[in-house]
């Protein structure tokens, strides 16, 4: 892990509060695993502390964050020109652990597909996906993945199946009984729980990538803990710990 400084080649609006940042950097990133994340200096303004994006995608040296705008610190960057000076740390925290498995599922919605980007690129087409959003406007933020077919659902119906994405899940899951399935999931919490609300009676393995706040994304500050079953130290950090939980590990 490193801070490496980085120009920006390209900060494009996808579709309306989503964008896609693409930094050329001054040296190559340690190895990434899917599930990683970076702390980003946002440049100019007065936003102090980093911010936490996954890495959504990392070639030659160049890493891409999908992001969206929800205050301060994303539109503040949404803003940033090309050529901009920026920092990035990383790859930090713990990412996904693929294990040999009859099937792979992966469920996400909205931003959270930049979280399993990776892992959807290195299952190829392995991995079931299934993707949630609100219309098929925002179904631009996931142009490249549509050549692994996911299930599609939208909120109000445009495109796929009407309704959210854990719903469509549902009507699937008999698909997969009898089969050593994993799910790897990453997306709101009402996401998580209702995934959770699905397979709590089989028990189902499943990683949750938690998108926690951050302040130092270091282990240091204890600002990101998650609480989990383990009784002897309940409270991990999302940062180092994470952010891939096992579900039946945290609370939710
Ligand atoms: C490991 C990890 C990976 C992430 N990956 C991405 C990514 O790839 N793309 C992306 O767009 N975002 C991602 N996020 C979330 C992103 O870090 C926040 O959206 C961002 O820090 C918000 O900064 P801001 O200054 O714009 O918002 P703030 O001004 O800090 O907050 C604006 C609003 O957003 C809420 N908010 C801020 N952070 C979070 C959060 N983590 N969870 C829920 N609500 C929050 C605040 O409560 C507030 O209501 C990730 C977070 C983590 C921890
Ligand atoms: S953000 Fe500081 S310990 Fe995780």
């Amino acid at each position: 892990m490193d801070d490496i400084e980085a120009k920006i080649i390209e900060n494009r609006n996808i579709v309306s509060n989503y964008f896609l940042l693409k930094l050329k950097l001054s040296k190559p990133m340690d190895t990434i695993r899917p599930g990683q994340f970076a702390m980003l200096k946002v440049p100019d303004g007065d936003v102090f502390l980093r911010r936490p994006f996954s890495i959504y995608d990392y070639c030659k040296g160049t890493v891409s964050i999908v992001y969206r705008v929800v205050g301060k610190g994303t539109e503040s960057l949404s803003r940033a020109e090309k050529n901009k000076k920026i920092f990035v740390l990383g790859p930090l925290g713990n990412g996904f652990t693929v294990t040999k498995r009859d099937e792979y599922v992966i469920i996400t919605g909205g931003i959270g597909v930049a979280g399993v980007h990776l892992l959807i690129k290195s299952l190829k087409k392995k991995a079931r996906i299934f993707y949630g959003c609100s219309n098929k406007e925002e179904l631009k933020v996931v142009e490249d993945i549509l050549r692994y077919n996911p299930a599609i659902s939208t909120l109000d119906g445009s495109r796929g199946f009407k309704g959210d994405v854990v719903a469509l899940f549902r009507k699937e899951e008999k698909t997969f009984s009898g089969k050593d399935v994993e799910i790897f999931a990453c997306g709101p919490d009402g996401m998580i729980k209702s995934i959770r609300e699905a397979v709590e009676k089989l028990g189902t393995p499943c990683q949750v990538l938690v998108e926690e706040r951050m302040a130092c994304g270091l282990g240091l500050c204890f600002g990101c803990v998650v609480k989990t079953v383990d009784k002897k130290e309940p409270y991990k950090r999302a940062c180092k710990e994470g952010p891939v939980f096992d579900l039946w590990q945290i609370y939710h």
